[in-house]
Parts: C-alpha cells; sequence; structure tokens
C-alpha cells in the first residue's frame, strides 16, 4: 500500500525537522521501507518548487505553530500542494503555549492538496522566543511517544485503515493569537528585526543562508532589510551568539510566556 515515506517540512530552529524525522523513520523500520524521501522547505529557493507525490507515498507534513496557526507565509506554498491520492500525516509543533488551530489548518491545506490523511499530532518543541520555555524538547520521553505513534500508523496501514481521526483545534479556526501587555494592549511584534553584535560577528553568512524570508543581506549581515518572522533561526544557530533581539515588546512577550506556561504542556496524537 505505501512504497515510499517522504518527510515535507518548515523548520527555524529544527524541532519540526527532529519530530517529522523521527516518526518517518519508525514508521520505515515497521513497514520494512527503505526509501525516505525528505524535503525541507524551509529557505526561500527551497519553496520555488513543489515535489509531486502520488499514490503509495506517506507524506508527514510538519510546520512550528505561528501565533497559533499555521506559519501564514507558508499558506500560498502549501495551497500549492499536489498529493495525488498520497496518504498524509500532518504535525504541528508548538512551544508549550498552546496548538491552537495550527493541526487542524494545516489538515485542510494537505487534504485540499487531495491527500488522504491518516493520522496527526501535535507534539513541543523548545519555544523558538526563549531558551527554557520547553527546553531541550523534543527530549526522550517526547522520542518515546513519536515512537509509539509511528508503530501505530504502522500498524494502521498494514490494516490498510485510511480513515481519518479528530484532531485537536477549531474550525472555523479562531483569529491568530496576539500578545498583550500587562494592561490587556496588543503588543505588535511583526516589525521587529534582530541585531548583530559586530564584536562578536564573523562574518560567516550562516544567519544569511538560513533565513526563511531571505531577509538578512549577504553583503553586511547586520542588515535585514527583508520581512522578518521571529523564527529565531539566526539567533539559535549563530555559532558566535552574536545576533539578538532587544525590542521592549518583544522580550516582554518572551519573558511572559516564560512565566505564564512554565508547565509542561503535554504531547497528542490521533490515528
Ligand atoms: C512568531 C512565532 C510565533 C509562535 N507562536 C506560538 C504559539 O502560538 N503557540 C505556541 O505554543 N508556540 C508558538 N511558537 C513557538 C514554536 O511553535 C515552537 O517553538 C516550535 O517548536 C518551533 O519549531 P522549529 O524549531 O521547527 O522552528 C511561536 C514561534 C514563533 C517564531
Amino acid at each position: 500500500m505505501i512504497n515510499r515515506i517522504c518527510t515535507f517540512y518548515f523548520t527555524g530552529t529544527d524541532t519540526t525537522k527532529t519530530v517529522v524525522q523521527t516518526l518517518a523513520q519508525e514508521i520505515a523500520k515497521n513497514l520494512e521501507i527503505d526509501d525516505i524521501f525528505d524535503y525541507n522547505f524551509t529557505t526561500p529557493e527551497a519553496r520555488e518548487e513543489m515535489p509531486i507525490f502520488s499514490e503509495g507515498d506517506l507524506v508527514i507534513t510538519g510546520v512550528p505553530t505561528i501565533a497559533g496557526r499555521v506559519p501564514n507565509l507558508l499558506l500560498p506554498y502549501l495551497g500549492k500542494i499536489e498529493a495525488n491520492g498520497a496518504l498524509g500525516v500532518p504535525i504541528g509543533l508548538f512551544g508549550n503555549r498552546n496548538i491552537d488551530d495550527c493541526l487542524v489548518e494545516l489538515r485542510d491545506l494537505m487534504k485540499n492538496g487531495g491527500m488522504n490523511i491518516i493520522a496527526g499530532g501535535a507534539f513541543v518543541g523548545e519555544h523558538s522566543f526563549s531558551e527554557i520555555l520547553a527546553k531541550g524538547r523534543p527530549d526522550n520521553k517526547d522520542i518515546e511517544i513519536i515512537k509509539e505513534f509511528g508503530k501505530k500508523i504502522a500498524e494502521k496501514i498494514k490494516n490498510e485503515d485510511i480513515s481519518e481521526p479528530e484532531m485537536v483545534g477549531e474550525v472555523p479556526y479562531r483569529i491568530y493569537y496576539t500578545p498583550r501587555d500587562r494592561h490587556g494592549n496588543g503588543i505588535d511584534i511583526r516589525k521587529v528585526k534582530p541585531k548583530t553584535d559586530m564584536e562578536k560577528c564573523i562574518d560567516c553568512k550562516l544567519c544569511a543562508e538560513i533565513c526563511p524570508m531571505g531577509a538578512i543581506d549577504f553583503k553586511d549581515v547586520s542588515q535585514t532589510p527583508g520581512i522578518c518572522m521571529k523564527c529565531c533561526a539566526c539567533i539559535k544557530k549563530c555559532p558566535t551568539d552574536a545576533k539578538y533581539f532587544d525590542d521592549e515588546g518583544y522580550l516582554y512577550h518572551a519573558h511572559e510566556l516564560e512565566d505564564l506556561y512554565e508547565r509542561r504542556a503535554e504531547v497528542e496524537y490521533f490515528v
């Protein structure tokens, strides 16, 4: 029924990649399939192409939750999915606050592209804005759950069961989550951009290469003329810790999230 497993994902700080790839490997092991096709559509160049999927593929699609939804910059790209009857598993990562409607929105984008959804999951990754919120997740406990999920998906495929499970989230989707200050006023971080400590920067260009928005100037990496989505790839992946945010509203929001959502958020899967 399945002869190829595909991982298809966007990932700023690699938590989505880890979950999607771990799940794919477990399913492949249980179904004795060697062929895993990996497509990471994080960079603008990668989003110039859309892989064509077909019947016989199982496509594990992953995105981080941004403001409770699928990152809106990905909507045009995910609207072009061509699945031709492939089976699909949507995966949403969230940073300890809430998955909200990200998973069901991703599910619907995959269905609109012609995928038959057989499972889905809401997993937790270290929050992009923080080094303490959901620190180090997905961790060993999460990996065990991902493997258990993978075994159940493989079992379902062996039983030729392609029924679609119910998933967490609301349709119609709720509006994008807005951070608020202590007086309840919205904090607008849309125009916030990262700063660069030039004493630390070694001009390796990694930040400009990995930026999902292609927003950082290659010639002068301290400049971000494009739109920043705050994914924090440049901050968390900088080898010399030269990138940072200093915007007051952004820092307030990040600290508030750390205070409010200190607990361990649990993962959920649906199969
Ligand atoms: C702009 C932005 C908004 C986010 N909004 C949410 C949210 O609404 N709920 C939540 O729990 N996590 C939220 N997160 C955290 C990410 O979903 C989480 O850290 C995820 O693991 C990142 O995936 P990645 O490592 O693949 O980039 C947000 C992250 C960013 C950058």
